[in-house]
């Protein structure tokens, strides 16, 4: 599988490059280097603060005609101190303008958490909005006209629960086609999964090799046994198992890297398959292990909870 069809027969390719933590001066390498060996797929963000770089990466391989506009597939999210029907529209244009393009495939609410207008990472009670006082369905309003705008091809949302999916249901008038959540060996969401498919959404996968920031060296997902056995049978690397193992349960996987031969590594996980007794024993690591845990969403007398973002 190499591609994920949307409703109306878009394709979104299976396997995109994360730009999370990629510092600015770094992305723009990663991007055009990644266009230039084969990626068609980037997942930005507006949090991740290099959209710009991305953007002259993107501009730059178009100008160079590696690609042209229509052959790639770009996702962005919609920042949390812009829920609110209103506050989309302006965020995405600065989206846009900061990526030099005049529209998304993607555009997904990047989590279930309100901040205060110019919030960046929130300290205090103060710093967040209640979901009572911006309800996700009021935020959903504001996705659905950039899409009537014609300004994003597809909508979808992140990091969100069973509930905060029913809720966008009472009244979508089109439904989010996107549920971008973390998951990997470890983390394998089969309730989530089935969740998705009743309601026909994809998921996209992040942190799909573990995200490599836990220090609690027990839980490193490329360094576990059976990931390394198979690897070594394969003649693959652990990263490629991890990666193909999420592919091959039908899921897109944002693998972010600033390294070339881990960027081309990345990619050619395309080129192997992974046999049922492989996918077997991958799907008995399974731990419920979230790497990215929400805990930051969490002060003192806050409204949000880790917990509550994540179970229903
Ligand atoms: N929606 C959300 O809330 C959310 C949250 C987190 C992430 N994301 C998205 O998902 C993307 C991926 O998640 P992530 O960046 O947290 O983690 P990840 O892709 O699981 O892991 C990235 C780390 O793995 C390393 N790496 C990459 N390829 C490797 C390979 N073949 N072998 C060994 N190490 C390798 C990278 O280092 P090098 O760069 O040095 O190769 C980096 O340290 C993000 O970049 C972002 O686009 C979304």
């Amino acid at each position: 599988m190499t591609a994920l069809k949307f409703r109306n027969n878009d394709e979104m390719p299976i396997l995109g490059l994360g730009t999370f933590r990629s510092e600015p001066n770094e992305v723009y390498d990663a991007v055009l280097s990644a266009i230039k060996i084969g990626y068609r797929h980037i997942d930005c963000a507006a949090a991740y603060g290099n959209e710009k770089e991305v953007g002259n990466a993107i501009g730059e391989a178009i100008k160079q005609r590696l690609v042209t506009r229509e052959d790639l597939w770009v996702t962005s999210k919609l920042w949390n101190a812009s829920h609110g029907e209103e506050n989309v529209i302006p965020a995405l244009n600065t989206t846009l303008k900061d990526l030099q393009l005049d529209y998304l495939d993607l555009y997904l609410i990047h989590w279930p958490v309100a901040l205060r207008k110019g919030t960046e990472m929130p300290e205090k009670a103060c710093d967040f909005i209640p979901l009572s006082e911006v309800p996700l369905t009021n935020t959903w309003k504001g996705m659905e006209a950039t899409l009537e705008q014609g300004r994003v091809k597809h909508i979808g949302v992140s990091n969100f629960n069973e509930n905060h999916l029913k809720e966008i249901m009472t009244t979508a008038v089109h439904r989010p086609e996107m549920n971008q959540v973390e998951m990997h060996p470890f983390l394998q969401q089969k309730e989530l999964k089935a969740i998705c498919a009743h309601y026909d959404m994809h998921l996209t996968a992040y942190a799909p090799l573990g995200s490599l920031v836990d220090d609690n060296s027990s839980l490193r997902l490329l360094e576990n046994d059976t990931i390394k056995t198979i690897a070594e049978a394969r003649h693959m690397s652990p990263a490629q198992v991890a990666l193909a193992y999420t592919i091959q349960r039908g899921i897109a996987v944002i693998p972010k890297s600033t390294n070339e031969a881990r960027l081309l590594q990345n990619l050619e996980t395309l080129n192997h398959m992974l046999t049922e007794e492989d996918m077997a024993l991958l799907k008995g690591l399974d731990k419920g292990h979230r790497f990215i845990d929400g805990k930051f969403w969490e002060v003192e007398n806050g409204p949000y909870t880790a917990e509550k973002i994540w179970n229903t």
